[in-house]
């Protein structure tokens, strides 16, 4: 069995490497697009080479764009590339440009298409993540979803039959980063600089909703720099961009602007920190596998599973989140809605048995 992944943005690189690792095990035919979403080295080269996914076998280089002309660019690129490897499986991941994009180029080219994370909803269809993820599980054949919330999404709309729930393939990969990191206590006292034990929480802010509007980047930046602790703001290309096009310093009061780390660092810097505080949708989910508390400058996330059990909280710009940085701590849980660590594993299986031609 031939599985074609195509990725392009940093998060679906973190979702690749146990799934590589997976179809290894499996004896899967594995062979990797990168479409040139993200190219800087500290989003994409970085993630390759620490987290031993195999290179690439095809690199769109597409880069940054509108949504139009970055979606149009990889859907027209893969129109000849796709056909060309044969694949028994398209297998894309997540919300992004990228994903949409294979998703429509599978569907034109009649080839089977199969989406990992698939049934995540946040309801608010302005999100161009929302667009992605929708159009992308009602064009797929077969929908791998993480969790029992993703599949009732699914079911509501009418896909049910297409649903199989494996887990959540960024647990697989976290655990084994966590007990990879757990002696390097010293990493966030020599990387950012801290008084040794010093108290210190992780931010990462990066949505456009976030960063393209001064005022509420404005109240994010002052209400981070009024936390009564160090904060550590790994600050994604977007979010320096427009901090510097509104003239908004990324270091002030606690605030410490920083450049992103790579994903084992990002683990260890999380699993010491007091707290998180970020828009990002998998990073919300980390801090709780982590049980590290969240607070989430959004007005709705995908993973409820997080709010649910009390490790989660959403909150507008400005004092909210000072706030709730300072809430108690949750109270203790074992629950583990989003799987065992197994679910790359799963999804070898489940696209074996599901084979469609
Ligand atoms: C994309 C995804 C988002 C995901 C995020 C993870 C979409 C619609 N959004 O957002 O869901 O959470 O990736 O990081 O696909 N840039 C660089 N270097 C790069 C890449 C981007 O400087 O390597 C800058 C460019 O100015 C670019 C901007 O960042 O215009 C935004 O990049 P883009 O890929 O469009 O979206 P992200 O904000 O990264």
């Amino acid at each position: 069995m031939r599985v074609v992944s195509v990725v392009g943005a940093r998060p679906q690189f973190v979702k690749l490497a146990p799934i590589a690792e997976a179809f290894a095990r499996a004896g899967v035919d594995h062979k990797i697009i990168h479409t040139g979403q993200h190219y800087d080295p500290l989003l994409s080269d970085v993630f390759f080479s620490e987290l031993s996914i195999p290179a690439p076998d095809v690199h769109l280089g597409v880069g940054s764009g509108t949504h139009g002309v970055q979606t149009g660019a990889i859907l027209a690129a893969l129109d000849t590339v796709l056909p060309s490897l044969s694949p028994d499986w398209v297998l894309v991941y997540g919300d992004t440009n990228s994903t949409l994009a294979a998703a429509v180029a599978a569907a034109k080219l009649h080839l089977p298409l199969a989406h990992l994370e698939a049934g995540l909803r946040s309801f608010n269809r302005i999100l161009p993540e929302e667009h992605n993820r929708v159009l992308t599980d009602h064009a797929a054949d077969l929908l791998l979803a993480p969790t029992d919330d993703a599949a009732r999404h699914l079911a509501n709309e009418g896909l049910r039959d297409r649903t199989v729930v494996v887990g959540d393939v960024m647990t697989d990969i976290l655990l084994k980063v966590r007990d990879s990191v757990l002696d390097r206590t010293d990493f966030p006292t020599t990387a950012f600089g801290l008084e040794e034990n010093e108290p210190y929480s992780i931010a990462t802010i990066h949505r456009g909703e976030n960063t393209d509007h001064s005022d509420r980047l404005e109240a994010i930046l002052g209400a981070l720099a009024r936390v009564n602790h160090k904060v550590i703001l790994l600050a994604h290309p977007r979010l320096k961009a427009w901090a510097t096009q509104f003239n908004l310093p990324l270091t002030q009061g606690n605030l410490i602007g920083h450049d992103p780390l790579s994903y084992a660092d990002l683990v260890c810097a999380v699993v010491n920190a007091q707290s998180v505080i970020t828009d990002s949708g998998g990073l919300q989910k980390e801090a709780f596998l982590l049980r590290v508390p969240c607070t989430t400058v959004r007005a709705e996330t995908e993973w409820e599973e997080t709010l649910r059990l009390g490790w989660n909280v959403l909150v507008e710009p400005g004092d909210p989140i000072v706030e709730a940085v300072g809430r108690p701590r949750p109270s203790p849980t074992t629950a583990t809605p989003y799987g065992d660590g197994h679910a790359a594993d799963r999804v070898a299986t489940v696209l074996a048995n599901r084979r469609l031609n």
